[in-house]
């Protein structure tokens, strides 16, 4: 029997679509929860937190392979460091980390840039922690996911006036073509930092969310937003953009198309 692959983040937007992937290649998966989950169809739940530690000896005993998808807006150089920590001790053979585009381009500068793009800093930070883990590794930098973005747009369109961030552009791509690269690199050799994956167009901010209205036969007056700060030049410039890697296939609108006319509708998730 081969060792599980671990995914923590299995359950999120992105990891729900790389456990699938690994089960349909034939894997055993574990997946890190903060949650207690039944185990199903090959794929059993370690209960652990990568903030307080907790759970994260038990999750890493026995795997070869480590995906780490676990993230949120904040502390992810914390939870990298935490896994990583665990993982040396247990002898983990390859770490496949997911980051995004602009984490080395995007500048931390003041504190407004980090209270609006702490994000980036601390994506950065984190793919710092794993390639300085003494660990094999590979890091594979996405742009913004379509699922995200949907959400994005959902929320922004309940208000009558809509706020966008002037100048700021998005080249978003399909969640599950990022989840099946990130297989692809899980079940080859560790790579180090691999070239972007994003999406097929660049998009305005506003073209974006106004590609979801029309979707949903809705209309809003937009209003320009000009944020201050480096990071937010930095974006405007298309620091978070990796137009000569537009490698994804599927188009926000085929997205939309698709997601939209689905009898589950927009909320019950990617998987
Ligand atoms: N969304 C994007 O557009 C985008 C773009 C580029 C890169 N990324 C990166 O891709 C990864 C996945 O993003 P996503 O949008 O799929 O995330 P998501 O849907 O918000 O899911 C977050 C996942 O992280 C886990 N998690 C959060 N805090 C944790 C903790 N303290 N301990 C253990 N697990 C924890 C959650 O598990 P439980 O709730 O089950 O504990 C959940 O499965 C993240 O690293 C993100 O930075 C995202």
């Amino acid at each position: 029997m081969s060792s599980p692959i671990l995914v923590t983040g299995g359950t999120g937007m992105l990891g729900r679509h790389v456990v699938r992937r690994l089960r349909e290649a034939g894997c055993d998966v574990r997946v890190l929860s903060r949650r207690k989950h039944s185990p199903g169809d090959g794929v059993e739940f370690v209960t652990g937190d990568l903030a307080s530690g907790e759970g994260i000896e038990a999750a890493v005993a026995g795997v070869g392979t480590i995906v780490h998808l676990a993230g949120s807006a904040k502390g992810d150089e914390a939870k990298a460091r935490s896994l990583v920590r665990a993982a040396s001790r247990a002898g983990v053979r390859h770490l496949v980390y997911i980051s995004v585009i602009g984490a080395d381009r995007v500048p931390m500068v003041s504190g407004i840039d980090r209270a609006m793009f702490g994000y980036f800093g601390s994506k950065l930070a984190a793919e710092r922690v794993v390639s300085d883990s003494g660990l094999p590794w590979t890091t594979l930098r996405a742009s913004q996911f379509y699922d995200l973005l949907l959400m994005v747009a959902e929320q922004m369109a309940k208000l009558p006036l809509i706020p966008v961030p002037a100048g700021f552009r998005f080249q978003p791509v399909d969640t599950d073509e990022v989840a099946a690269r990130l297989v692809e690199l899980a079940l080859g050799e560790p790579a180090g930092l691999v070239p972007d994956m994003a999406g097929p167009r660049v998009y305005a901010m506003a073209d974006l969310v106004r590609g979801y209205l029309r979707a949903r036969h809705k209309r809003r007056l937009f209003v320009p937003l000009r944020l201050p700060g480096q990071a937010a030049r930095a974006v405007r410039a298309g620091a978070n953009l990796s137009p000569e890697r537009n490698v994804g296939h599927r188009t926000w609108e085929d997205f939309l198309a698709e997601r939209l006319s689905s009898p589950r509708g927009s909320r019950s998730g990617p998987a």
